[in-house]
């Protein structure tokens, strides 16, 4: 063989090997195909949400070096579309203040922290340094708020060299602030995990710091700590009301982390609810830590990390360990004269909608397994029904192993459900729940299902997004079979829609 040969053969199995490497990456098993996660290692909370030139900004708690939670950095991944999703460089490190943990980041337009210019304005990053030594140490003020910002569109940031901003006045969680500009006032409006209340904060300039006004201590769901609130506003029937977003963890709906919310009413100081029942965004247990991205008008965007305290150090994924929701949009809700939080799939998800399948209601009946009805053998897809009577049904998602998630509706109960205890692995943590609730808020006879089915994630939104439930599972085999029992209900146009990779 002559050198040039050679040096060819030797080029084209390189080659090969490059290609197979990647073909690898963000493929392996239980990787998902339609949400995000991060290359390799460990993510927690999605921080720092927001929309810039374009371009949706998604930061996120990492720790580069292992799968499990460890010293606090803001990954970063930004997005057109925020289904698409390209990871950047690291945006912040750990410094000698401490972790880097959750928070927001703002777009500074009228440069009130003079970190940029009128024309050039800053995007300024608001987030919690959380000093290890000192809680080794057993201090109480462990966690400050402090600053970072960009001049040039969150490629690179610098921390701001006065931090802390808001020092800690000696409450153990002081923690995850959100912060967003309120236009009445002319400030910027801070909400703060403090222990078991929300704690709110204005500025003029981000950074100096005063407090407002407490919320939540005597109200609400308190079987853990408070954490990562978002007060937003939204608008329906022409009239204006706040939500605000409150983490807790445990003491979620169905054990562990979960998402309630309030809705009311907020002057620029205090939040008033409209009354005190407690409301969860999400029922299920990999729903968490969820906020909206800021500066997207009057679209609510909300994203949530699909995991859980209880387990999200051992779930089974290999080199890349949790990922977050399909981003959802809000909006409010009257039913019998309460008021609730929906939340549904963001519409651009059709931007990997690949092939749209229709299944009549005689086919629904009269078939085990509806993926050989229509001759797909689907991993990831969306799918959806209605019905004009609502009655117990089950979905069934099931393998060649036996192994089986079944979902649907129990009408003696009232509720939705997802069961994922035959639904695979579960010998990594007893703490992985098995069957998880979400009572029917709705209260109309016609109901309607859609569901974001990944290769170990199911999104259920039921009613219109009243009632949902977010799972993780993890089975041996993919699920190539799918079955809905529904007694003697009509599912009517129920449509199954594949969807494309992100990657
Ligand atoms: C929520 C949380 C936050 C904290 C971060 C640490 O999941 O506990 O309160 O800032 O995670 O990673």
């Amino acid at each position: 063989m002559n050198i040039k040969k050679g040096l060819l053969i030797s080029c084209l199995i390189l080659a090969a090997i490059i290609v197979k490497a990647q073909t690898r990456l963000y493929h392996e098993p239980y990787r998902l195909q339609a949400h995000f996660s991060p290359q390799a290692k460990w993510i927690n909370d999605p921080n720092g949400l927001v929309y810039y030139k374009g371009t949706y900004h998604l930061f996120f708690q990492h720790y580069p070096k292992t799968t499990v939670w460890g010293p606090m950095h803001w990954g970063h991944a930004v997005s057109k579309d925020m289904i698409h999703w390209k990871q950047m460089p690291i945006a912040l490190y750990p410094d000698k203040l401490g972790y880097i943990f959750s928070g927001s980041v703002v777009v500074d337009e009228k440069n009130t922290s003079g970190f940029g210019t009128k024309n050039k304005p800053a995007m300024v990053a608001i987030f919690t340094h959380h000093d290890p030594k000192g809680e080794k140490a057993g201090a109480i003020n462990y966690q400050n708020e402090s600053l970072a910002y960009s001049l040039d569109e969150g490629k690179t940031w610098a921390k701001y060299k006065s931090n802390p901003v808001l020092r800690n006045p000696g409450i153990k969680d002081f923690r995850d602030p959100k912060v967003f500009w309120y236009g009445p006032g002319k400030k910027w409006i801070m909400s703060l995990a403090t222990k078991d209340r929300i704690t709110f904060y204005s500025s003029a300039n981000l950074k100096s710091w005063t407090k407002e006004s407490e919320f939540g201590q005597a109200l609400g769901a308190h079987g853990g700590v408070w954490e990562c609130p978002d007060l937003i506003p939204l608008k329906v029937d022409g009239k204006e009301y706040w939500v605000l977003l409150v983490s807790i963890n445990p003491g979620g709906t169905n054990g562990g982390s979960a998402t309630q919310y309030f809705v009311g009413q907020f002057n620029g100081s205090k939040f008033t609810p409209v009354n005190n029942k407690t409301k969860w965004i999400d029922f299920g247990p990999d729903n968490y830590a969820g906020v909206t991205w800021s500066n997207t008008g009057n679209r609510k965007i909300f994203l949530g990390w699909m995991g859980n305290w209880l387990y999200a150090n051992e779930v089974p994924t290999g080199k890349w360990r949790n990922a977050m929701t399909i981003p959802r949009e809000l909006s409010l809700k009257f039913v019998d004269n309460d008021i609730y939080l929906a939340s549904n799939p963001i519409k651009e998800l059709k931007n990997i909608a690949a092939k749209t399948f229709k299944i009549n209601a005689e086919q629904v009946a009269n078939n085990n397994n509806l993926f050989a009805v229509i001759k797909q053998n689907l991993t990831q897809y969306k799918l959806k029904f209605k019905t004009d009577k609502l009655n117990s049904y089950a979905v069934v998602l099931a393998n060649e192993s036996g192994e089986k998630l079944i979902l649907g509706f129990d009408k003696k109960n009232y509720r939705y459900y997802i069961n994922r205890t035959k639904a695979g692995r579960d010998d990594f943590s007893k703490l992985f729940t098995g069957v998880a609730y979400a009572p029917r808020i709705d209260i109309n006879p016609q109901s309607d299902l859609e569901l974001i089915v990944d290769a170990s994630s199911i999104e259920l939104f039921a009613d219109g997004g009243l009632s949902n439930l977010t799972s993780v599972f993890f089975p041996k085999k993919p699920y190539t079979q799918l079955s809905i029992t529904a007694n003697g209900m009509e599912i009517k146009n129920l449509e199954v829609t594949s969807l494309k990779s992100i990657w």
